[in-house]
């Protein structure tokens, strides 16, 4: 991996891939440097899922190109395969087997003999905290454990692309940490990872770069500091006593902060994006409290959070991240 400094070991150019009407892919443009995480965030039906199986083989698209380490998935679709690994959305490790059963087997399935695949087994374990549930069965596993050793299968030979489809979504905090832990593991062994999620602050965390992709389209693509310099770096979430007071709030907050304010379902609540230039987002936060206070205004509750990914398909697209699925129910 040494002449790998300035390749990609990811490129896409108009990639489409259709079913029947629906265009779940939809001319995607992606290039992925080797070697580092690429965050792919979008909401439920974006497209994310299909597009990672177009790239791992699994499906072929209907238009466009789509190249791992300059090799076509299509043309070459076993020089691809030899290269890349993918760890799917639903669990793919035998619940009934133990995670270390599980490991040793696909060690064997690839062709290890059995001292090599029980010492990759016990190494994997060991880096990705499994080893005191190395011999108990999977189905008794919790929710982080499952999506580790899930990870750990894929990765059993060590891949040159690893695909994490939605590595944490239903994992509590400390499992997501974990995972997040694991991730940057690979990628100090030389992986490049491309990362699907709905959360912004997972490919805040972990990404180079992020594309943010709706209903099969690119719309935006940059470093988490660009993305969130358009989109805000914090969130105001801001409750009223008086929901009468709501257009002097939004006011006063539109006025202290320089990004969107909206106004919730709730007639009492407002949300503000926050860039955190000039001074961090807490601090800003607290300003714009202050003045709230300076106004007469009263606040029942007041917080400061991450934008959600709601908040930054508004800011992107000015309309919240809904699914396909959604949109043909209302329709
Ligand atoms: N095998 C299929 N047959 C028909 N339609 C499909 C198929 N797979 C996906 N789709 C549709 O393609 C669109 C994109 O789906 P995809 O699973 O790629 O989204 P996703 O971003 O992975 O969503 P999620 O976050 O829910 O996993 C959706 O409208 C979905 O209904
Ligand atoms: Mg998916």
């Amino acid at each position: 991996m040494s002449d790998r400094a300035n390749t990609l070991a990811i490129e896409t150019k108009g990639l489409v891939k259709t079913f029947g009407k629906t265009r779940a892919v939809d001319g995607v443009d992606l290039a992925v440097p080797a070697g580092t995480v690429y965050g792919v965030l979008g909401p439920n039906g974006a497209g994310k899922t299909t597009a990672v199986r177009v790239l791992a083989t699994l499906t072929r698209p209907d238009g466009g190109e789509a190249r791992v380490f300059g090799h076509d998935v299509v043309r070459e679709a076993d020089t691809v395969r030899s290269k890349v690994s993918l760890t799917g959305q639903y669990a793919s490790v035998d619940e009934d087997l133990t995670g270390l059963e599980n490991l040793i087997l696909l060690g064997r399935l690839i062709g290890h003999r059995k001292a090599a695949a029980k010492r990759r087994a016990e190494q994997l374990l060991d880096a990705f905290g499994l080893t005191e549930a190395a011999g108990r069965q999977v189905k008794k596993y919790s929710g982080g454990m499952r999506r580790r050793v899930d990870i750990a299968a894929s990765i059993i030979r060590t891949p040159e692309v690893l695909f994490l489809d939605e590595p944490t979504t239903g994992l509590d905090p400390r499992s997501r940490n974990q995972v997040w832990d694991i991730v940057r593991i690979i990628v100090a062994q030389g992986t490049t990872v491309l990362l699907t999620t709905q959360y912004l602050d997972e490919a805040d965390n972990l990404a180079g770069r992020i594309a943010v992709i709706d209903h099969g389209k690119v719309i935006a693509e940059g470093t988490p500091g660009e993305l969130k310099a358009s989109v805000g770096s914090g969130s105001v979430h801001v409750r009223l006593r008086d929901a009468g007071q709501r257009g002097e709030a939004e006011r006063v907050l539109s006025a202290n902060l320089s990004l969107g304010v909206n106004l919730e379902a709730d007639p009492v609540a407002l949300t503000a994006r926050v860039d955190g230039n000039g001074g961090g987002a807490a601090e800003q936060a607290s300003l714009a409290l202050a003045a709230l206070a300076r106004s007469g205004i009263t606040v029942d509750e007041f917080s400061l959070g991450q934008p959600s990914l709601d908040e930054v398909f508004l800011a992107l697209t000015d309309h919240p991240a809904t699914d396909d699925a959604e949109k043909e129910a209302v329709a």
